[in-house]
């Protein structure tokens, strides 16, 4: 039981670990590039420049605070909303990819 316990607590810690190394990788590719990518994968439902051609509504013309407390109202949502699009790709955003991304989307004209 105990060495059940300690294995499962190093697989944690090499667990956080990898992620963590693995994020140091991520804050490099994130100088310079990251917020530009991050609109890139917006664009496929937004529209390219924010020019929406389907369901998706058009994000060009959006301040960056607009886009941004957007993404923080849907990471935020609540359960009967929990399920929604942009509910669910909000939430693998930090606060920092929010302002990135954000930042990125109001050069959408
Ligand atoms: C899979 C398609 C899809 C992707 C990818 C996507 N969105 Fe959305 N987005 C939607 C839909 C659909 C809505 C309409 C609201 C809803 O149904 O949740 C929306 C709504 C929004 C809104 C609210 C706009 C308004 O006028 O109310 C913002 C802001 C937004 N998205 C930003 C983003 C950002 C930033 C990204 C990239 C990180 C992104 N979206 C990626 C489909 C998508």
């Amino acid at each position: 039981m105990i060495s059940k316990i300690l294995t499962t607590g190093l697989f944690v810690a090499a667990l956080s670990f990898s992620t963590s190394a693995f994020a140091a990788d991520a804050v490099k590719v994130q100088e310079g590039a990251s917020g530009k990518m991050m609109a890139s994968m917006c664009a496929g439902c937004h529209g390219v420049g924010g020019k929406s051609a389907g369901d998706a509504p058009d994000l060009a013309g959006l301040a960056a605070k607009e886009v941004f407390e957007a993404l923080k109202d849907f990471k935020g949502a609540k359960q009967d909303k929990k399920n929604t699009i942009m509910a669910r790709i909000a939430k693998g955003y930090s606060e920092a990819d929010m302002h990135a991304v954000a930042k990125e989307i109001a050069t959408w004209k």
